[in-house]
């Protein structure tokens, strides 16, 4: 079931949406070379519990940490560990989630460590474009497939892979409501975008095949099937009569 927001939801939400930009920012000003994904997640951890807010996905279906943190090959939900130390050259995908008083906020950026190869530089440059081409002309009345249409026509342009395990999807008291928010599909179908619907619009991109698979030993970490980078970016999205208000941004 879809929930419309009430203007009194909308107000929460943002606040949410508001601690995750910031934590995204406070992330992206500390995270380096030499760091373990277990001492980014720490940030991510202090940053929220600071705003009063809490991790949605620390315990979320038993999840153990309060971000994804996805390193290269890995796509998304990537667990932090003390194992997992950032070198040179690393993209990171950061995926946020918060809750204050009731209400979800979710965003995720792939950042670039060090010296970032131009190969993997264009892959996060050309994810976030998947993104911003997806917003183009977005409002009440869009068909929902329209999304995943602009996404995958951006991303398989330019030679990449479109990760279909995985979707976005609404957001608001659950961290996923529905509807499912695919990066692929067919312009012109599926069910038509209202204003007062939050969605999380989530491009996951592959440098070669769109396709993945799950470690089974910790029943989390995506990782691409052909092990060639993926990057992440990912913003909570406000549906309004005459466009989008970008919410994590
Ligand atoms: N934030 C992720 C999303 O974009 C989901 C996190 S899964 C969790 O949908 F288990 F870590 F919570
Ligand atoms: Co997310
Ligand atoms: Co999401």
């Amino acid at each position: 079931m879809i929930h419309i927001k009430t203007p009194e939801e909308i107000e929460k939400i943002r606040v949410s949406c508001r601690i995750v930009k910031e934590t995204l920012e406070f992330v992206g000003s500390k995270i380096r070379a030499g760091m373990t994904t277990k001492e980014v997640d720490a940030l991510v951890y202090k940053y929220i519990t600071s705003c009063g807010a809490y991790p949605s996905s620390l315990g979320y279906e038993g999840f153990p940490a309060s971000a994804c943190i996805s390193v290269n090959d890995v796509v998304v939900h990537g667990i932090p560990s003390d194992d997992v130390i950032l070198v040179d050259g690393d993209i990171v995908s950061v995926d946020v989630t918060a809750e204050k008083d009731g209400y979800n906020g979710d965003a995720a950026r792939t950042f670039m460590i060090g010296d970032v190869s131009e190969e993997k530089s264009r892959l996060v440059k050309v994810t976030e474009e998947c993104f911003f081409q997806a917003v183009v002309g977005l409002k009440a009345g869009t068909p929902l497939y329209d999304i995943g249409y602009a996404v995958q026509t951006h991303a398989e342009a330019n030679g990449y892979g479109v990760v279909r395990a995985l979707t976005g999807h609404g957001i608001g008291r659950d961290m996923h409501e529905d509807p499912a928010v695919p990066n692929f599909g067919r312009k012109g179908t599926g069910i038509r975008l209202k204003a007062g619907m939050t969605i999380c619009i989530e491009p996951m991109i592959n440098m070669g095949t769109w396709k993945v698979w799950q470690d089974s030993g910790d029943g989390w970490t995506v990782r691409t099937m052909d092990g060639l980078p993926a990057a992440h970016y990912e913003n909570t999205v406000l549906i309004t009569r005459d466009g989008v208000e970008i919410l994590t941004l």
